[in-house]
């Protein structure tokens, strides 16, 4: 999104989303202290509001970033609001500006990374949020009062002394809806004590937070019971009782879930991602009120391991994520019959996607139940924090729908 160039690519894609009657936003992030290895060169370091030497970082394990002078912060907000305009040339209605995990934006706002002694520097809220009601304030004034702006905060830094704190992140909804923001969308970051010298051992996946069991107690400020479902909702009806602009939320969510929240007025709307990347047919199979088609996301994380090392998307139950086009599902010219050896993952949709193409298809397992090494799996990782019988169950639905043999 960085060049005019790719404003033809982005009007297709705004275009594709908003022809369907849906309304198309782009979040606009600068990575900051998060920058992956991956990415890492003489040119390109990890920055943030404050220099930090290796003592002062929230965890042992990040890189030391280089602290932004004004000139630095006048340019990014400056391209923030460059982007968003070319957002809004190439069609879309909206930005969502992450200001969360431990982005940039981010370490503005938290004591923990703010160590500024100018007026972007730690001690007023007003002054922690600077940088982004600017950036708010340059959208709307090229944009326009109907182009969506949300910003997307840490409801708190869970785990931080100096973290943000619930108290905190709702003053600073406060003042971003003041300053313009439409929508505050609310997450957390979550600093583990050193578990893993490979792992930064901080996240915002309220699911890997508390596996295998959180290491200090977190039920006042997360929802803990149901192994990450719903973590970050306490920290959003938090932030929705002090402002009057819609609060968004994710973590874990399931339609039956997610409506829970709604229903309670927690939230008024719910995110989904890796429900979406496992079966992005999910709406509209809620609406047509066929949830036992809905395809699970198994929480593995391998959609994430995989984007962290900068490669293109992969889902675990998901064969066809990113490749859609290239891997239609079309109907066969020529009905077959198909037998199928093993009803594993790998037989079970072999025989989905056949039976799909119009074969007659007839799959043998010897074992009583389908589902292979997962029903192994199954056993040896438990429900918690993977979750393979929801799978089985979706496919042995999908194959009696089929009325496979
Ligand atoms: C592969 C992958 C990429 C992600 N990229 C982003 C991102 O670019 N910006 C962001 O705010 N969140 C990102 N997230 C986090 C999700 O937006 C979401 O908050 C998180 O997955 C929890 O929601 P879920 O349980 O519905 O997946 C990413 C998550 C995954 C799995
Ligand atoms: S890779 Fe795993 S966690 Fe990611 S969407 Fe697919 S099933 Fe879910």
């Amino acid at each position: 999104m960085n060049d005019d160039k790719f404003l033809p690519d982005m009007s297709r894609l705004a275009e594709a989303i908003r022809k369907h009657d849906c309304i198309a936003f782009v979040q606009l992030f600068h990575i900051g202290p998060m920058l992956p290895p991956f990415l890492r060169s003489e040119r390109l370091y990890p920055v943030a509001a404050s220099s930090l030497s290796k003592e002062e970082l929230p965890l042992p394990n990040f890189i030391p970033p280089k602290g932004l002078d004004r000139d630095e912060i006048k340019r990014i907000i400056e391209d923030f609001v460059t982007l968003a305009h070319r957002a809004k040339r190439a069609g879309f209605q909206g930005v969502e500006i992450n200001a969360a995990c431990n982005h940039l934006l981010n370490s503005f706002l938290s004591r923990a990374w703010n160590k500024r002694n100018d007026e972007y520097g730690p001690d007023t809220i007003e002054n922690r949020s600077r940088i982004i009601v600017e950036i708010i304030q340059g959208i709307r004034e090229l944009n326009g009062k109907e182009f969506g702006i949300v910003v997307l905060i840490n409801g708190a830094e869970i785990g931080l002394k100096d973290g943000i704190r619930p108290q905190e992140s709702l003053k600073i909804a406060q003042v971003l809806e003041k300053a313009g923001a439409d929508a505050i969308n609310v997450r957390a970051e979550f600093y583990t004590p050193f578990r893993d010298p490979n792992k930064r051992d901080s996240t915002h996946f309220p699911d890997v937070a508390l596996y295998p069991e959180p290491p200090f107690p977190v039920s006042d400020l997360m929802e803990d019971r149901f192994w990450g479902k719903g973590g970050w909702v306490p920290l959003a009806a938090n932030i929705k009782q002090g402002v009057s602009i819609p609060v968004i939320v994710a973590g874990r969510l399931d339609p039956e879930f997610g409506e829970k929240v709604l229903r309670k007025g927690a939230a008024d709307f719910i995110y989904f991602n890796r429900a979406l990347m496992a079966d992005p047919e999910l709406p509209r199979k809620l609406m047509e009120g066929h949830p036992e088609d809905i395809r699970p996301c198994t929480g593995c994380l391998t959609c994430f391991d995989n984007n962290e090392r900068g490669n293109p998307p992969l889902c675990q139950v998901n064969p066809t994520l990113g490749k859609e086009s290239l891997l239609p599902i079309s109907k066969a010219k020529k009905k077959k019959k198909v037998l199928i050896i093993g009803g594993g993952p790998a037989g079970m949709e072999a025989a989905r996607v056949a039976a799909l193409k119009g074969h007659e298809v007839i799959l043998y397992e010897k074992a009583p139940r389908l589902g292979g090494s997962m029903l192994l799996a199954s056993i040896v990782k438990g429900l918690k924090r993977e979750n393979h019988l929801g799978l089985i169950s979706y496919y042995e639905t999908q194959l009696k729908n089929w009325g496979l043999s």
